[in-house]
């Protein structure tokens, strides 16, 4: 009897122990595994040997141009599609396009402004459809060539200038900045303005383009039923499959839309199109890049994770992260390698790769822990192979850079100080680099 009082008092006692242990260290355990990375010391030790860029999945060595274009490289391209960024259509049969402003004194007369409508239907007013903003260097004598990127606040808010059509699309509430009722008023003109150096691309000889990324797929999750998206869908279908895309592929897609519009446009020199874009319009720019060859050159502004930064070092944002706080932006397979990054089949050095051999610039900003500014560069260093292979100089460092000194390699790269963001010193370097692979 005693015994047996004994031996249930032992039980309950470590019955007990468990209970204690789980309740305590177990999400203590989590936490510090959700724990953001910012010390190089506490990245964990991860391998790339199993996406070595010149090893094809059935493990032929690619040593030649030509086996890169017709075997690594597409099978490299599906692998984004399926597991990150999810599939996208192709171009709409029933496109066209409508010039809806034209001025040709802009900007005190340095500049010529256009804005352009795209729509996808025939049926134009059913919508949706993406506004281009462009400006150009006044009186071209021949086509210019072109930066063109997504904006985050509308066309009207990457300058002051009071002609630009107001944005009538949805836009996450901002009383501050001027947005209510998820609408722009006119005091939000102008409030991205310090992203875009309109004057300096201007004066130096290129042009630049831009489009509100909302209007091809407002930044929120709604399960996809506005934006773009729903002109895919089969019958029946009421969202993307799990390899199909999501905001982001959406996005990159309207910048192919845009490219589309500027070969019939002569005041552009759609063989010269400079993609660029910051943060999630990084990942976009890069995105775009990696599948429309058309993009003769493509920039990444702090764009971090799912962009330029590499996913198994886990430093700052997190594929879980991402796809927790952002549940619409990949693909929905892309959810699979949340606390699983060692399953990746691919990594975004590869992203890189994939723009190969077009020049392509990677940008960090030194106080951006979030976007992992080394990852960033590792990616461009781990891309090198495919460029050398290729016949260009890849990325002349095999160490980060110090604070702004560019890179300006084939593969460009700077760490700039200051804080996530778009500055003048960016867009500077990123027309140095224009100028290098376009004009020298
Ligand atoms: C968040 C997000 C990043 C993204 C950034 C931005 O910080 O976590 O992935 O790049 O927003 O777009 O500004």
């Amino acid at each position: 009897m005693h015994v047996i009082r004994f031996r249930l008092r032992r039980f309950a006692l470590m019955v007990l122990a468990v209970v204690v242990t789980l309740l305590v260290a177990a999400p203590a355990a989590l936490a510090q595994k959700d724990e953001t990375i910012y010390d190089e010391a506490k990245v964990p030790k991860y391998t790339l040997e199993d996406l070595d860029p010149l090893v094809s999945l059935d493990g032929t060595k690619i040593t030649t141009p030509k086996l890169w274009v017709e075997k690594r490289r597409p099978e490299i391209l599906r692998l984004f599609q399926e597991h990150v960024y999810g599939k996208s259509p192709g171009k709409p049969k029933e496109m066209s396009f409508e010039l809806t402003s034209i001025d040709r004194a802009a900007l005190g007369g340095k500049a010529w402004r256009k804005e352009v409508s795209i729509y996808f239907t025939s049926k134009r007013a059913d919508g949706p459809k993406i506004d281009i903003l462009i400006y150009l260097p006044a009186d071209p004598k021949r086509p210019v060539p072109v930066f063109v990127g997504l904006n985050f606040g509308g066309n009207h808010a990457i300058h002051s200038d009071p002609e630009i059509t107001l944005s009538t699309q949805w836009m996450r509430n901002d009383p501050q900045r001027g947005v209510v009722d998820n609408r722009a008023t006119e005091k939000t003109r102008g409030t991205e303005a310090s992203r875009w150096a309109v004057e300096k691309i201007i004066a130096r000889g290129y042009a630049v383009a831009t489009i509100y990324c909302g209007d091809l797929d407002p930044d929120f999750h709604d399960g996809f039923k506005n934006g773009v998206h729903p002109l895919f869908y089969k019958e029946g279908q009421t969202e993307p499959a799990a390899d199909e895309w999501g905001t982001i592929g959406a996005w990159a897609w309207g910048l192919s839309r845009a490219v589309d519009y500027f070969e019939t446009d002569s005041d552009i020199d759609a063989k010269h199109v400079a993609v660029m874009g910051h943060s999630r319009l990084g990942k976009t720019s890069l995105w775009a890049g990696a599948q429309d060859e058309r993009f003769g050159i493509v920039i990444s502004n702090n764009s971090g994770c799912g962009g330029a930064a590499l996913s198994r070092r886990i430093f700052g944002e997190t594929v879980k992260r991402i796809n927790t706080g952002f549940p619409h932006w990949f693909c929905a397979n892309f959810k699979k390698y949340n606390d699983n990054e060692a399953a990746l089949p691919v990594d975004q050095h590869l992203l890189i790769a994939l723009v190969a051999p077009r020049p392509v610039y990677i940008a960090s900003a030194q106080e951006d822990l979030w976007a992992d500014p080394r990852g960033e560069f590792l990616s461009g260093l781990h891309a090198d192979p495919v460029y050398r292979l290729l016949g260009t100089d890849g990325l002349g460092a095999s160490e980060m850079p110090t604070l702004n000194q560019p890179v300006m390699t084939t593969i460009g790269y700077h760490i700039r100080t200051g804080k996530h963001d778009v500055t003048d010193y960016d867009w500077e370097r990123y027309m140095d680099f224009a100028d290098k692979h376009w004009k020298e």
